[in-house]
């Protein structure tokens, strides 16, 4: 089985009367050290699939593993653990903490982890050098660009050291040569084992996946192996 599983996953939501089928019927395989890139309209469920993928929600019915675990059968404490610990998340706005350095952001999941301070400082700076942020670690977000926000927001994804990382349109807030540093950043963290699992608009951005998940309407409609020669 593949690290993450999707079958016949359905999500709905429940908005007063109205009922949002997001998702409608989704089997999805994706094996550990995947890069696969999710496309398609505004609106046809591709974050909430990421949400199933990262064991953020539950389905309203089928079934989703992630690393051979159903997460219906997790217990809230024990679905925290699989979040913080096999997951890491990119957002298309970053969301760091304003008030926060890089540094602290980047520390952040190892204090809900329970690391040591100097443990988490220590790593910390170490996950900004390597997205060349050295110089950078007391900077708050409103004083970085919007490339840095997305390196450090990558480095905290990177902080409880996941098998899988979920990047919801990371490059959507950047212009194409900075958003090109963070594929070429992503493709890096691929090559060294990490799954990774990436929405994206952009057809130039997917071709940094090995295999593009088209969907519409909630259902998947093809998924294209890509030959990688
Ligand atoms: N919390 C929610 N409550 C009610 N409806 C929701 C909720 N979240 C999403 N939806 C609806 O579910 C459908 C899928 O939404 P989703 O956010 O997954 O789309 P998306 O493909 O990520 O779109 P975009 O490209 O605009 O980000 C949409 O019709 C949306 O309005
Ligand atoms: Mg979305």
């Amino acid at each position: 089985m593949g690290i993450v599983h999707l079958d016949g996953v359905e999500k709905e939501y429940e908005l007063g009367e109205n009922i949002v089928r997001a998702l409608r019927g989704t089997d999805l395989e994706i094996e550990s050290g995947e890069f696969v890139a999710i496309m398609g309209p505004s609106g046809s469920g591709k974050s909430t699939l990421m949400n199933m993928v990262g064991a953020l929600d539950k389905p309203t019915s089928g079934t989703v593993t992630v690393d051979e675990q159903d997460i219906a059968e997790l217990s809230r404490s024990e679905l925290a653990v699989l979040r913080s610990k096999k997951v890491g998340f990119v957002f298309q706005t970053f969301n760091l903490i304003p008030t926060m350095t890089a540094l602290e952001n980047v520390a952040l999941p190892m204090l809900f982890r329970g690391v040591p301070k100097s443990e988490r400082h220590e790593r910390a700076a170490q996950l900004l050098e390597r997205v060349e942020l050295g110089d950078r670690i007391d900077h708050r977000p409103k004083e970085l660009s919007g490339g840095q926000r997305q390196r450090v927001s990558i480095s905290r994804a990177l902080a409880n050291d996941p098998d899988i990382i979920l990047a919801d349109e990371p490059t959507g807030n950047l212009d194409t040569e900075t958003g090109d540093r963070i594929m070429s950043l992503l493709t890096e963290l691929n090559s060294d084992g990490k799954t990774i699992v990436m929405v994206t608009h952009d057809p130039h951005d997917a071709e940094y996946a090995d295999r593009i998940i088209n969907i519409q309407d909630g259902v998947i409609v093809d998924s294209d192996e890509e030959d990688m020669t």
